[in-house]
């Protein structure tokens, strides 16, 4: 994008949500851009807290040096949202979207009232123009909404420019994907003040990112543009995950198959790695989210056609865990098993949607004894996601089943099978010959990451079943 200079500048940004996202990007914003103050204001204490303190609440490679070069330099973590507001020339609302719980559309739609109580909050603070940024992940014409509480709530004639701003990094590189995104995209109106914003914002990014990787829409293509990527990304995931049953089916190997299709440059080989089923806060949210806008609009078909990505995600993650039991002679009552990894991917401490958690509530519902291992998940967080406190389920009963151990090779002694459900490195380089003489025989390995060398596993004396590998590979003796 060419930047015009007449666009407003930008010296004071605020950022509404010190969240995965909110905390990341605006701290790599205030890296990059010394000369402007932002300030990252949440309505969690704790958060904030932890957000000036040693250990950041988020744990993402790199970020512990970012936050550390510019806290107090001008990048300032505070739970005053109004000061920051009536500070800011731009404000990110980079606030949670989960999908709603109840009420119409629930388990769907996503939820925007945390969107809406920010706009309201913005719209009754502030005392001079604003640049409103959506990064948040948000329906299609959220923008339009927003506008109207804008209006009815703020001092008349005041100018709200809103703009469309989505953040496309993943979480365990997100500080490598903030600093050379593949693209910044920028939404907003056609008209010359919504264009001035929009160079307004790409004037900061343009500190760092070069300006033909920064590009602009409409506000409505760009909202729907970050749905849509992420349901093209999931559906690459459940498409391979629905050739790795047909591969373990047949002895063909998925990640054959995945190298093979990858060559051809239309196709190309990222996002083509089999997996026990994708996990992560936000695909499931997004492709339910636009399921539910599809419906909305009358386009049934279409709500039904991304709806399967979905299907076939629970699917994988069921049929890996039907496998375990019935590779362990159809029964694991009282058996133990290790899980190793309980984050939605390596890199990472966030296990939301975590395919972790399904597999252990499968084991739990066969009566098992899980073992859990995972480098940087808190042990406080594996027990929040296996309760369901006041709901289902209560921790007492979980703790008899469940054990948290300090390490790899704690998590799988006595244990009849091991279960990768993350691909942490330090799974591929563990000393399996030890965890192999620690466990019960016959000793399985279900990888459900396709992560070690099953040859070499197989040579200790493993039975390994990997996802996505045929019988052939499985077992050759007997194929
Ligand atoms: P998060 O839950 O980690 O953080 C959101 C934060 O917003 C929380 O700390 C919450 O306390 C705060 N908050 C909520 N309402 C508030 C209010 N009214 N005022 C101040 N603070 C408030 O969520 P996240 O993972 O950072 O995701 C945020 C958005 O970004 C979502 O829409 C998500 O879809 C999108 N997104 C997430 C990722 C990711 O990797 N996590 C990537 C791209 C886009
Ligand atoms: C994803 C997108 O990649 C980001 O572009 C997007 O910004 C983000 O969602 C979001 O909107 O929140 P993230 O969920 O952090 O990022 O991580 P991914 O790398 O996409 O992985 C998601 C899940 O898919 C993980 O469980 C991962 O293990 C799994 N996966 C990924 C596979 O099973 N196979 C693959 O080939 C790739």
């Amino acid at each position: 994008m060419v930047l015009d200079r007449t666009a407003p500048k930008v010296r004071a940004i605020c950022c509404i949500g010190a969240g995965y996202v909110g905390g990341p990007t605006c701290s790599v914003i205030a890296q990059r851009c010394p000369h402007i103050k932002v300030t990252i204001v949440d309505v969690n204490p704790v958060r904030i807290a932890a957000w000036n303190s040693d250990t950041l609440p988020v744990f993402e490679p790199g970020l512990d040096e970012v936050v550390k070069e510019c806290r107090g330099r001008n990048l300032f973590f505070s739970t005053d949202i109004d000061d920051a507001i009536r500070e800011a020339d731009l404000i990110f609302v980079s606030v949670n979207t989960p999908t709603k719980k109840s009420g119409v559309g629930a388990g769907y739609a996503a939820d925007l009232h945390y969107v809406e109580a920010s706009t309201r909050r913005i719209a009754s603070v502030s005392d001079a123009p604003k640049i409103i940024v959506e990064k948040s992940t948000v329906p299609c014409r959220t923008a339009s909404s927003m506008r109207v509480i804008l209006e009815a709530n703020s001092r008349p004639g005041l100018r709200f420019d809103i703009l469309s701003n989505p953040e496309f990094l993943a979480e365990g590189t997100a500080i490598r994907d903030l600093s050379a995104p593949d693209r910044v995209l920028i939404g907003s109106l056609s008209t010359p003040e919504g264009k001035a914003a929009a160079r307004a914002l790409a004037a900061v990014y343009e500190n760092w990112v070069p300006p033909e990787k920064i590009f602009t829409t409409g506000l409505w293509s760009s909202e729907l543009s970050k749905l849509a990527a992420n349901a093209l990304l999931a559906q690459r995931i459940s498409s391979i995950n629905a050739m790795a049953a047909i591969c373990e089916a047949t002895g063909a190997d998925v990640d054959e198959v995945a190298h093979a299709c990858g060559l051809d440059a239309r196709i190309g080989p990222k996002f083509l790695k089999a997996s026990v089923g994708f996990g992560g806060s936000c695909f499931q949210k997004d492709i339910l989210n636009l399921v539910y806008l599809s419906d909305s609009l009358g386009l049934p078909q279409v709500a039904a056609y991304w709806k399967q990505v979905i299907t076939m995600n629970e699917y994988s993650k069921a049929r890996f865990a039907q496998k375990v039991v019935q590779t362990l002679f159809s029964t694991i009552t009282n058996k133990k098993i290790a899980v190793l990894g309980f984050a939605f991917k390596k890199d990472t401490g966030d296990t939301r949607e975590t395919a972790a958690i399904s597999l252990c509530k499968d084991f739990r519902s066969e009566n098992a004894l899980v073992s859990i291992y995972d480098p940087k998940v808190p042990e406080a967080q594996i027990w929040l996601d296996l309760t369901e406190p006041g709901v289902v389920d209560d921790g007492q009963k979980v703790k008899q089943q469940v054990t948290i151990a300090a390490s790899a090779i704690e998590a799988c002694k006595d244990a009849e099978a091991v279960v990768i459900a993350t691909e942490w490195d330090e799974f591929r380089t563990l000393d399996w010959a030890t965890v192999y003489k620690s466990m019960k025989k016959p000793a399985f390995v279900f990888d459900g990451r396709s992560i070690v060398d099953a040859a070499a596993l197989r040579k200790i004396g493993f039975q390994v079943h990997s996802v996505g590998k045929g019988p052939e590979i499985q077992d050759p003796v007997w194929a």
